[in-house]
Parts: C-alpha cells; sequence; structure tokens
C-alpha cells in the first residue's frame, strides 16, 4: 500500500517547501493542492463550474503563486461544492504508489485522515510575511495582512476548516533553515515508518 503524508498547516508556513523536499528524498509523488483551490479562483465564472472543468493547463498558468491567485482561492476554498469536486482527485493522487505527499488545509482531517503521517506546520505572522514578501518581492507589511485575513478566513469555514488533525505532529519552521525543517520532517517520516 502507498504510504500518504498530509501536511497541513497556515498560509506560507513552509508546507510546500517540506513537502518538495520529503517527496525528492522519499522518491514520492508530491501534489500542491493549494494550486487546485488558486487555480479556479483565477479561473473566473462560476466558481464550483470553474473546479468541475479543471484540466491540465489551468494547474500550469503562470500566475498561479501570485497574492492575487491566493486571496481568490480562498474565497472559493469556502464553497463547499468546490471542495466536494476536488477531492476525487486528490485521494486518487494519494493512492499513487510508492506513496505520495500532499500539502494543504485539510488533508489530515478531511482528504486522507488514514494517512500514514501528518505534519502540521506553523511559523509565526511575522516569518510567514517576511518569507512570502521576499518570493514575490512584496511589501511583508502588507503581505502580513494578507496571510492573516486569508488564515482567518480558512480557519473560520464551515467546510473542512484549517485545523489540526487529533494525530498531527506540530513542526514550528519560525527558527528553522529550510534544510532543519527538511531534517524534522524527515525524521518523523523515519519515526513512522519503523513502526
Ligand atoms: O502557499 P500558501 O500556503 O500561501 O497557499 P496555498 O496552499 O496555495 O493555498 C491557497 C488557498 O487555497 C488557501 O488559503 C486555502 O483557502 C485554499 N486551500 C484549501 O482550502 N484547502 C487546501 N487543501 C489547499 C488550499
Amino acid at each position: 500500500m502507498a504510504f500518504i503524508i498530509a501536511i497541513d498547516g497556515p498560509a506560507a508556513s513552509g508546507k510546500g517547501t517540506i513537502g518538495r523536499a520529503l517527496a525528492a528524498d522519499l522518491g514520492f509523488h508530491h501534489l500542491d493542492t493549494g494550486l487546485l483551490y488558486r487555480a479556479t479562483g483565477v479561473k473566473g465564472g462560476d466558481p464550483v463550474a470553474a473546479a468541475r472543468g479543471l484540466v491540465a493547463a489551468d494547474l500550469a498558468r503562470d500566475d498561479l503563486r501570485s497574492a492575487e491567485a491566493g486571496q481568490a482561492a480562498s474565497r472559493v476554498a469556502a464553497i463547499p461544492e468546490v471542495r466536494a469536486a476536488l477531492i476525487d482527485f486528490q485521494r486518487r493522487f494519494a493512492m499513487r504508489e510508492p506513496g505520495a505527499v500532499l500539502d494543504g488545509r485539510d488533508i489530515g482531517t478531511v482528504i486522507c485522515p488514514q494517512a500514514d503521517l501528518k505534519l502540521y506546520v506553523v511559523a509565526s505572522d511575522q516569518v510567514r510575511a517576511m518569507r512570502r514578501a521576499s518570493e514575490l518581492g512584496a511589501d511583508p507589511a502588507e503581505m502580513l495582512a494578507q496571510l492573516q485575513e486569508r488564515d482567518r478566513r480558512d480557519s473560520q469555514r464551515a467546510s473542512a476548516p484549517l485545523r489540526p488533525a487529533d494525530d498531527a505532529v506540530v513542526l514550528d519552521t519560525t527558527d528553522l533553515t529550510i534544510e532543519q525543517a527538511v531534517a524534522a520532517a524527515l525524521s518523523a517520516v523515519g519515526r513512522r515508518r519503523a513502526t
């Protein structure tokens, strides 16, 4: 059976970087599920139809990483029918052999509650805003306000709100380098694979 790693956490906490590095190290597949919501948000028109009709080209757009796409994503992500339209694709992806790493907001709680390892990645608001501002060449204060607005919307929505699964391992990357964060995640994988 495929080994499934679920990584959740608030915006810009390091989920994507850790997810990519884990997948590369373990030879697993990696899915950044935020891209599905970003692609749905930027597509325009009826968000439910947009989610149902997503094709590979929608996920290859070069504007998905922008702050505007992030905001659009978190608005459409609160719509239950949008989330429902994206479940099957994510669950099928998670079954890919020899294993898969999925990062998002509800992977450990809703998409893959049976995941072999659940990581919940956090970092202080200030550090997250600095990281995202330098990635996008944006103003840190503006980034901070945007991330906090998105986190609030993501945690307070009724449908699959952002929260750690009861059995998640919490990883705080505030004072960690990327290498240290990846090493901590890999040792959590090692502990889980040994059991
Ligand atoms: O990279 P960052 O953490 O900033 O965001 P992302 O993972 O690309 O997600 C963008 C938005 O999509 C989030 O703010 C959520 O509203 C939504 N999302 C979600 O609801 N569920 C997921 N599994 C992944 C993303």
